[in-house]
């Protein structure tokens, strides 16, 4: 299961890059924007950050089929390594990871609401279908069946593409998304942090420090084996 930085900021993706298992990093035009930068410099450091292994998705803004397959291209040119073009599950949307899957483009039809919007795009070939879990919640919807019946229609039907949920403001959402066979998340570095912050683990870790500290004083477990108790 994959998991996923939602976000560009370079100093949140360093960081997460170097302490958790990560696999790529998701942008959108909103993400962007944040970070006042000149998108391409700013794509081209986030690629280097993470490294050529990792995954970079990057969505196109155009809305017409035509112009997103000309912006998914100049993306491909200028940004190396493993890319995976954005692309919201609209009608031309639609057209476009088409003709971008017939080419040998990896896609993410993203901005997910329903079930079918899902198997359109799996049918198109999108390598990943995103459904927008916290956006599907704040309409009232229920955001863990919609990615749930995603996943079904795509096991059932033995589409190739993966359900990489995304829309997260709580960690229970990811949590939920994870129980029900979310083939990966991608989860915004406030959340991110959150999955190991536990009372109890850092009083654990605590406690065991003391004790050692009782028989072997500041001696680490290194230097603690050469004193004899
Ligand atoms: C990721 O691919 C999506 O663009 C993102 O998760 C949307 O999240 P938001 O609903 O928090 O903006």
């Amino acid at each position: 299961m994959q998991l996923i930085i939602d976000s560009a900021n370079l100093n949140d993706i360093r960081e997460l890059v170097e302490y958790y298992p990560i696999d790529g990093v998701t942008t959108n035009p909103s993400i962007i924007v944040k970070e006042k930068k000149n998108f391409l410099l700013l794509l081209e450091e986030i690629r280097e950050v993470i490294g050529c292994n990792r995954e970079l998705f990057i969505q196109t803004l155009a809305v017409n089929a035509e112009e997103i397959v000309k912006e998914a291209n100049y993306i491909r040119e200028n940004i190396l390594d493993k890319l995976v073009i954005k692309v919201p599950a609209t009608k031309e949307g639609i057209k476009a990871i088409k003709a971008l899957s017939e080419s040998g483009v990896r896609t993410m039809a993203t901005a997910i609401y329903t079930p079918l919007q899902g198997y359109l795009a799996a049918k198109a070939g999108a390598t990943y279908v995103t459904p927008y879990v916290n956006r599907i919640e704040n309409l009232d919807g229920n955001a863990v069946n919609v990615v749930k019946e995603i996943v079904e229609i795509i096991e059932k039907h033995h589409f190739n593409s993966k359900v990489l949920a995304a829309s997260f403001k709580s960690v229970q959402q990811v949590h939920d998304v994870c129980l029900i066979g979310a083939h990966g998340v991608t989860v915004p570095p406030d959340i991110l942090r959150l999955f190991l912050s536990h009372r109890a683990t850092e009083a654990n870790v605590k406690v065991f420090i003391e004790e050692w500290q009782t028989a072997y004083g500041e001696k680490s477990i290194i230097d603690a084996n050469k004193i004899k108790i």
